[in-house]
């Protein structure tokens, strides 16, 4: 009998890749997804790369009843990795109510299925709760900041939230992680990020231009506090990002999460300025870009790079994809879907 896990999102960008790397893992996903942010093909795509096609539920999280339902009928279920959120930080300082409304209320509704039951939940944070730190590398202990968007502040009260649920239930064992900067995609190319729209990221916006769907990147400043004025971000590949929560999801089930509430850091610990990815991107790719410099854009903080030695020493995990593969794979991604459409 497989070991079940909840995966909220798990046909979003992260969500889908730590699906199929549950699947490599010998566990059993089980998606809830409401596909706003997300597209049911996604399901045939993991069905292509793992030969299984997952339980999959188009459930609101919002509906506290519809996952209440999915939760008492199948007492199996004590694993929970919680994507499913709003994730624009443009949006959100437009759309204020829409992502506290949202990705708080979904979060009420796990925690309300769960009253009375034992529960082992990953949570999905964002480095974003550090604002620009005072030091670097930035480690889990370092002051959070006033979040920079209401985004970020949903990330910021979650935490805080699912810390006091640990302090008070003892059933509950909870670990967030705080992802640095995801990017590229599986080594399949069958799955990768699919932002709607003109994407708000870097690399997205790298990809599309590369292959001719925009024009010109435009890199958001050169005139920083950093060795070539651009902004310095710590970039993920999106693979490694999944292997976490496999991690920590094997953390929470030897039962060993610091007073059943933990925080790691998941990164690279390595930065890259922009105009350095951009590089990598070319001599990975052999595709040149065509950028241009242009003014700051509002809200971006200058440097950050995480400090991930408790990652590595407490949670047994550590990056292994390096940018050359994050580029190589985002490229190849961004290939697939020039000639093939998910619906
Ligand atoms: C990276 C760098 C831009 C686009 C955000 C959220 C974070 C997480 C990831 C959700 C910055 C520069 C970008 C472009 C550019 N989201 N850039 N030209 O802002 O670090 O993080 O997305 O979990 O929480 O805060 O990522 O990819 O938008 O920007 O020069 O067209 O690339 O200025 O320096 P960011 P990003």
């Amino acid at each position: 009998m497989k070991t079940k896990v909840l995966v909220t999102g798990g046909l979003g960008y992260i969500g889908s890749h730590t699906v199929v790397a549950l699947l490599r893992a010998n566990y059993e996903p089980v998606i809830i997804d409401n596909l706003d942010n997300s597209r049911i093909g996604i399901l045939q795509q993991i069905e292509k790369i793992t030969g299984v096609s997952p339980e999959f539920h188009y459930i609101d999280l919002c509906n506290e009843a519809q996952l209440a339902d999915l939760i008492t009928n199948d007492e199996s279920i004590h694993n929970i990795i919680h994507f499913a959120a709003h994730k624009a930080v443009g949006e959100s300082v437009a759309e204020p109510l829409k992502y506290y409304r949202n990705n708080f209320n979904s979060l009420f509704s796990i925690l309300k299925a769960f009253e009375g039951k034992k529960m082992n939940l990953v949570f999905s944070s964002s480095c974003t709760v550090y604002g620009q730190p005072d030091e670097l590398p930035v480690s889990e202990v370092a002051q959070v900041k006033k979040a920079e968007s209401p985004y970020g502040n949903t990330k910021q009260v979650a935490e805080e939230i699912l810390q006091d649920v640990a302090t008070a239930d003892k059933l509950k064992n909870i670990i967030s992680l705080r992802y640095f900067n995801p990017v590229g995609a599986h080594e399949s190319a069958l799955i990768g990020e699919l932002p709607s729209g003109v994407p708000q990221n870097l690399v997205p916006f790298v990809t599309q231009s590369a292959a001719g769907k925009r024009g010109p990147i435009t890199v958001f400043g050169n005139d920083y506090d950093t060795p070539d004025g651009s902004c310095i971000r710590d970039y993920i590949h999106v693979v490694d990002l999944a292997e976490a929560h496999i991690a920590a999801l094997q953390l929470l089930e030897k039962g060993n999460a610091e007073g059943n509430y933990d925080v790691f850091n998941v990164g690279t610990g390595n930065g890259y300025s922009v105009l350095e990815l951009i590089n990598a991107f070319e001599t990975t790719t052999g595709v040149k870009l065509n950028y241009q410099i242009g003014p700051r854009r509002a809200g971006d903080i200058v440097k950050v790079w995480g400090d991930v030695t408790k990652s590595r020493e407490k949670l047994g995990w550590q990056a292994r994809l390096g940018i050359e593969e994050m580029m190589r794979s985002a490229w190849a991604w961004e290939q697939y879907l020039q000639t093939n459409q998910i619906n």
